[in-house]
């Protein structure tokens, strides 16, 4: 194998998402059965020792893809060359913590974080943000990076897209293979517009097979809250899916998404759909040579358009907070 490994940085590596992830990104999972990675383990110090225990598993997979493992609490450090960022470390809501204390939390981790990419990752860098506000905290990173062109920056909404697929082929009986043209719009919250407006069932429309009833008062909730449901049956948050997620999304991004679909993710808005320039949303996407690419001219009906709507009004309000604290 001659070629120049590509360094992928995770952190956060020794937290759940971390453990489920390095070993899919081992396997070549992530960019393909040809392609050697290099992993930077980026973590506070109280973590490094776990870490390190997971870079001892990581050794003992004997992954032929895996050129090494450098370990470190020093994001200039993790984030040195790096061509794909993927930002999983960020402090979880505590008991008695307002959104506001958790926006001000993170901020302190994704604007150096952000300033850190700036400074001395690879001029191609790809940013995954997974920490949850991930929206927000993909928004602050982004404005600490003036110099890398904004669509590098992306929040994941790939769980929840993935979810909804499952959702709506779990109803109908179907494979999840036959169900395309989902869309997850607006903020990984529960705010989120999951839409089956445009979704095909084996290439035919979704909506002829799917009661309204079901799709108000089941699918969207139900896909909206399954981050709540997963944490109130595993006592903790979701995890394998969402590291199996983190794959799906870079795959996509560096290797194509499948002709005649599309997928979902978030990232700084163009001013598509009425969403305001800059903040970084849950589109429809396709991506092609590296670059994703809002899927254009979809018919907004006056349902969708409010669902919408009412997302990014608080995809607004998370950033003129972390704005008024000086975050951004
Ligand atoms: P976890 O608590 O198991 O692990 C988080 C890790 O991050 C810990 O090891 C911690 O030491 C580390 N960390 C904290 N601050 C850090 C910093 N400044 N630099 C580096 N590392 C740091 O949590 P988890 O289950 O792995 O989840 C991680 C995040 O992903 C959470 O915010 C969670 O809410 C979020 N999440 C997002 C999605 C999504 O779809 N976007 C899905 C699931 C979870
Ligand atoms: C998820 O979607 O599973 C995570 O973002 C966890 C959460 O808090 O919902």
């Amino acid at each position: 194998m001659s070629r120049t490994p590509v360094t992928v940085t995770v952190t956060g590596a020794a937290g759940q998402i971390g453990y489920a992830l390095l070993f899919r990104i081992g396997a070549g999972d992530m960019l393909g059965p040809d392609v050697p990675v290099r992993l930077r383990l980026l973590e506070i110090p109280q973590a490094l020792k776990a870490a390190e225990g997971t870079a001892m598993e990581l050794d003992d997979g004997a992954f032929p893809l895996l050129a090494g493992v450098d370990i470190t609490h020093d994001a200039r450090v993790a984030f040195d060359g790096t061509n794909i960022a993927l930002l999983v470390g960020a402090r979880p809501r505590g008991p008695g913590m307002e959104r506001g204390d958790l926006l001000e939390a993170n901020g302190g981790i994704f604007g150096p974080q952000g300033a850190a990419i700036e400074a001395a990752a690879a001029d191609d860098v790809r940013v995954l943000v997974v920490g949850n506000p991930a929206n927000t905290n993909a928004l602050i990173a982004q404005r600490h990076a003036p110099s890398v062109p904004a669509g590098r920056f992306t929040a994941m909404t790939r769980l929840d897209h993935n979810r909804a697929l499952s959702r709506v082929a779990g109803h109908l009986g179907v494979p999840v293979a036959d169900v395309s043209r989902v869309a997850i719009w607006g903020n990984h919250s529960a705010t989120q517009y999951p839409d089956l407006t445009h979704a095909l069932v084996a290439g035919e429309p979704a909506a002829a097979r799917l009661d309204r009833s079901w799709i108000e008062d089941d699918f969207i909730p139900g896909v909206a809250k399954r981050g709540a449901a997963i944490i109130e049956a595993r006592g903790a948050s979701s995890a394998a899916s969402a590291a199996s997620a983190v794959i799906d999304h870079v795959r996509d991004w560096t290797l194509g998404t499948a002709p005649g679909d599309w997928t979902s993710a978030a990232l700084p808005s163009d001013g598509s759909y009425g969403v305001p320039e800059g903040l970084v949303c849950s589109f429809p996407v396709t991506a092609e040579g590296g670059e994703w690419r809002i899927v254009p001219g979809l018919d907004i009906d006056d349902f969708s358009r409010a669902r919408i709507d009412a997302s990014v009004a608080e995809l607004i309000e998370e950033r003129d907070a972390v704005a008024a604290l000086g975050l951004i």
